[in-house]
């Protein structure tokens, strides 16, 4: 995907900044919005707070094998990196692609 789409929002200086509590997924607010970051494969992703079945919040779910995030409400799981409902009820929860580099962790929004 084409950086120019992006801006690119910077998140922490370092991944110790965040904090993950026990689930690998933290909590930051970017634009005056909160979203979730999660903590995956050693790498990290950005996914909406709520859940968009019944709005449950996502921070509470957490992360199965798969890179699959599980809502702690129903249960509904979604990709981390695409935001598809993989669990079949035909939602979509919004994500955004996650940079660490030298200069700190960015999210990227549109
Ligand atoms: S609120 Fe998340 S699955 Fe229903």
């Amino acid at each position: 995907m084409p950086d120019t789409n992006y801006y690119w929002y910077k998140l922490a200086e370092h991944v110790n900044e965040l904090d993950f509590a026990g689930n690998n997924i933290a909590i930051a607010v970017v634009n005056g919005k909160k979203i979730c970051i999660a903590k995956y494969n050693n790498g990290l992703y950005g996914f909406a707070y709520k859940c968009p079945h019944a709005g449950g919040i996502m921070a509470d779910g957490y992360i199965n094998p798969a890179g699959y995030v599980v809502c702690p409400v129903h249960r509904y799981k979604f990709d981390i990196q695409t935001g598809r409902n993989v669990s079949g009820e035909g939602y979509y929860m919004k994500c955004w692609p996650v940079r660490m580099t030298e200069d700190g962790i960015f999210i990227g929004m549109k």
